[in-house]
């Protein structure tokens, strides 16, 4: 099934409410409070170390935090992750041709419906690679790649964390139309980005993560033209380096 932006989206609101996580003997999440009600894109942004891959892997049920709760929708991480997809900085691909990565991520579309994967290939440029290792790809192809495979399960949560960091200008913008499409057939989007182009280009809601906590929850506009704390103002000034 389609979504559609006028179609409500089954996992808003995402509710974040005390979410602690130790690691050693520090709080890297710290309490956090999080509440994303709206459909469209939100950017998380904040300094190195801050959480924000912690807190990723917390909603897309890759950890459990030592405290707090998360739901999705009416339903908890666990009863969604069929309908989440999540794209890493460095993309984790099979030994195996690019096409075949496709047909492994979704099996049934493969027996049933193989011209889809072609077409995912063809939505990311990657037509004429099918049948190459997909190990061989430059990395800007295989990050495409494996957003085109996030993208077969039709997933109504995608999170991308840095996706795009360090990959040439044209998959960068291919990766960022294709997310902004997404979110316009109704896919909630939640990225993390150092990139204040970026951000600029696709947020509809910038949340800044500092120390384990949100300091800052804002729109796009607002967050860019008067950040309201100090912290945020220092980085986006680049006072502080990531
Ligand atoms: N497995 C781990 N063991 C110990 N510390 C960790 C582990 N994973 C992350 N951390 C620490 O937790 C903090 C937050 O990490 P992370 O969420 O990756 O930050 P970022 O905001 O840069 O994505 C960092 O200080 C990091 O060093
Ligand atoms: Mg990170």
């Amino acid at each position: 099934m389609l979504r559609s932006a006028s179609m409500p989206n089954s996992l808003l609101p995402i509710r974040i409410n005390d979410l602690r996580l130790v690691k050693g003997n520090r709080a890297v999440l710290g309490g956090l409070d999080l509440v994303i009600e709206e459909s469209g894109i939100t950017v998380i942004m904040g300094p190195n170390g801050a959480g924000k891959s912690l807190l990723l892997r917390c909603l897309h049920g890759l950890i459990t935090p030592d405290c707090g709760a998360i739901t999705l929708g009416s339903l908890a991480v666990a009863n969604s992750r069929d309908e989440q997809a999540m794209v890493f900085q460095h993309p984790v691909l099979l030994r195996r041709t690019v096409l075949q990565n496709l047909a492994f991520a979704a099996p049934e579309i493969a027996k049933s419906a193989p011209r889809h994967l072609v077409q995912a290939l063809e939505s990311v440029n990657l037509a004429d690679r099918a049948d190459q290792p997909a190990r061989m790809l430059s990395g800007g192809e295989q990050q495409r790649l494996a957003l085109a495979r996030a993208l077969l399960s039709k997933p109504a949560l995608l999170i991308l964390d840095e996706a795009t960091a360090s990959l040439d200008p044209a998959s960068v913008l291919l990766i960022e139309s294709l997310v902004k499409t997404q979110s316009a057939m109704g896919t909630k989007v939640i990225l993390v980005s150092h990139d204040q182009g970026q951000a600029r280009r696709l947020a509809d809601e910038i949340v800044f993560i500092s120390n384990g906590q949100v300091a800052e929850q804002s729109s796009a506009k607002q967050f860019f033209t008067t950040p309201q704390t100090p912290v945020a103002k220092a980085y986006l000034a680049g006072e502080i380096l990531f």
